[in-house]
């Protein structure tokens, strides 16, 4: 059996990836390191929860004690853990620091002495690139991150790819953009404007609604990064993008279509400070290696709002009863009505 540490198992896309990998490799051993944050849940692990290939551990990246025997035990490492959303960096970005980087680092020194290591996968993001007015990043562009999020993500990017360059360490970086899908904790956009407009309350639309995001299907990305762990080059980023550039507001609109709930319900808010216009991936790289995404952007939404529609008993409680949400959304919204 090959033994695999997903780091952030219990998010959205690692969890996603946790489903994904268990069924595509009988041969994967696989362990969640999670440390279960307001975003991490165990319910998204449901479905592997009684395997004997699958085990949780309950904890902190940052934590060497934890963390360390876990990765030297390890072929391969799926790190997505991070704290992940931009405007919560900005309200505070502590947390951010702690677990991005200082998390990747403890993981990276482990993976030093990990004498079966062969992949060590950092999970990146489009965003460490900041806003691309025209055109596409490409793997090799300067990179410009420009909240406390993405620059503490790209300080994680650069180091992994500083243990590759150093210490040898197998390291590949993947910068993926905008993931939807299943699972997806309900303060990101799309499962906050699905889940407001089932509930036909008013979608907060920041600015005038033109930034745009290049969405990819959640079980794209996974199926990347397996091809990238399988046929990848250590030391080598990977951009991945699903080459759906969609604006803001005709996301909303979309979403609104597909609940059936009228355009009045979207509240422009005054917009994120700093909130990068455009971000658009350069894919050429990773299509090279034989990758194409599947998902089609209207049915692959119209699947995610079925999803969400179908699974009130996963979100609404969330929404309702979560004191780290509830104090987010009133925090983030609350004072910002008006444009
Ligand atoms: N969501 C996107 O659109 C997107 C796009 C590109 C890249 N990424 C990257 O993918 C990864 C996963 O993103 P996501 O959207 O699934 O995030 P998420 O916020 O849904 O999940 C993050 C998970 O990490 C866990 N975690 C946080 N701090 C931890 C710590 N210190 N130790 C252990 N576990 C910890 C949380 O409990 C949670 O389960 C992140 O690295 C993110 O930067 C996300």
């Amino acid at each position: 059996m090959i033994r695999v540490l997903v780091t952030g198992g219990a998010g959205f896309i690692g969890s996603n990836f946790v489903r994904w990998a268990h069924n595509a490799h009988p041969d994967w051993q696989i362990t969640t390191l999670d440390k279960l944050t307001y975003a991490g849940r165990l319910d998204n692990l449901a479905d592997v929860a009684e395997s004997s290939r699958h085990r949780f551990v309950h904890g902190d990246i940052a934590n060497t004690a934890v963390a360390a025997p876990l990765v030297r035990e390890s072929e391969l490492v799926v790190h997505f853990a991070a704290e992940t959303h931009v405007d919560r960096s900005i309200q505070s970005a502590a947390d951010f620091i702690t677990t991005d980087v200082i998390g990747t680092f403890v993981l990276l020194e482990a993976a030093r002495q990990a004498p079966a290591l062969r992949r060590f996968i950092q999970i990146s993001t489009d965003e460490v690139y900041g806003s691309v007015p025209e055109g596409a990043s490409t793997e090799t562009d300067e990179l410009r991150p420009r909240n406390p999020y993405s620059a503490s993500k790209a300080g994680a990017d650069r180091l992994a790819y500083s243990y590759w360059a150093t210490y040898d360490v197998p390291v590949i970086v993947t910068r993926a953009s905008n993931n939807y899908g299943r699972n997806q904790f309900p303060e990101k956009v799309i499962p906050l404007f699905v889940t407001n407009a089932i509930d036909n309350i008013a979608l907060p639309l920041y600015g005038d609604g033109l930034n745009v995001r290049d969405w990819l299907h959640v079980d794209d990305h996974c199926r990347a990064i397996d091809l990238v762990i399988e046929q990848g080059t250590n030391g080598e980023v990977y951009n991945i993008g699903g080459g759906n550039e969609v604006r803001n507001v005709d996301l909303t609109r979309r979403i609104l279509d597909l609940t059936g709930r009228p355009g009045s319900l979207i509240r422009p808010v005054a917009d994120r400070p700093g909130h990068d216009r455009r971000y658009a991936l350069d894919t050429t790289k990773l299509r090279r290696l034989g990758w194409t995404p599947a998902a089609e952007f209207e049915s692959g939404l119209a699947a995610t709002v079925d999803w969400y529609r179908r699974n009130e008993q996963w979100w609404r409680p969330i929404k309702e009863k979560d004191q780290a949400f509830r104090d987010y959304y009133k925090t983030q919204y609350g004072n910002r009505a008006g444009a």
